[in-house]
């Protein structure tokens, strides 16, 4: 299974919007393979999105599962077409992604939402979730809608973090 190419911020092509998944095909399995490769490659990624690897459609990975401090979580979920229908509370977290590898950003999200989504076979699935997991869901179907973390922070200059850069020796 390839690890696919990500594009980075400020990419155009990360700014748009992504159309449903229709076929639950075998073209359609094997790209979820390379999407969650692709996940795993990375650093830590909670989550990635079609869109990040240039597929412009509406299904995206996100397994908080494997935090160092554990959360509230429903495990390993592909969600093809996700919808949110109910948002509660609000607070303010910091966020990464695969696609603005070199900064950090405080973002308010909805503290608890409800979604509804299909699995990778077209099954209809639906959670409530909270926290880190609500926070990741909500990140990744930004992706979908063409948006990014940078495009939810109050203010780009008290709101990004430059990375800790990492020397590869
Ligand atoms: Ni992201």
């Amino acid at each position: 299974m390839p690890v696919l190419e990500i594009l980075e911020y400020p990419d155009e092509r990360l700014k748009q919007v992504s159309t449903p998944v229709e076929h639950f095909d075998a073209d359609f399995q094997r790209f979820v393979d390379d999407l969650e490769e692709t996940r795993l490659a990375g650093p830590g990624a909670v989550g990635i999105a079609a869109p990040q690897v240039g597929r412009f459609q509406r299904v995206v990975i996100v397994d908080v599962s494997k935090m160092r401090k554990p959360v509230s979580n429903h495990g390993h979920l592909v969600l093809v077409n996700p919808e949110i229908t109910d948002w509660d509370g609000h607070a303010m977290g910091r966020e990464g992604c695969l696609s603005v590898p070199d900064y950090t950003g405080n973002v308010i999200r909805a503290e608890r939402i409800h979604l509804s989504a299909q699995d990778r076979h077209g099954a209809p699935i639906e959670f409530d979730m909270e926290g880190f997991e609500a926070r990741a869901v909500q990140h990744e179907i930004d992706h979908l809608d063409g948006r990014l973390f940078l495009d939810r922070v109050v203010s780009r200059r008290s709101d990004v973090f430059r990375r800790k850069v990492y020397k590869k020796s």
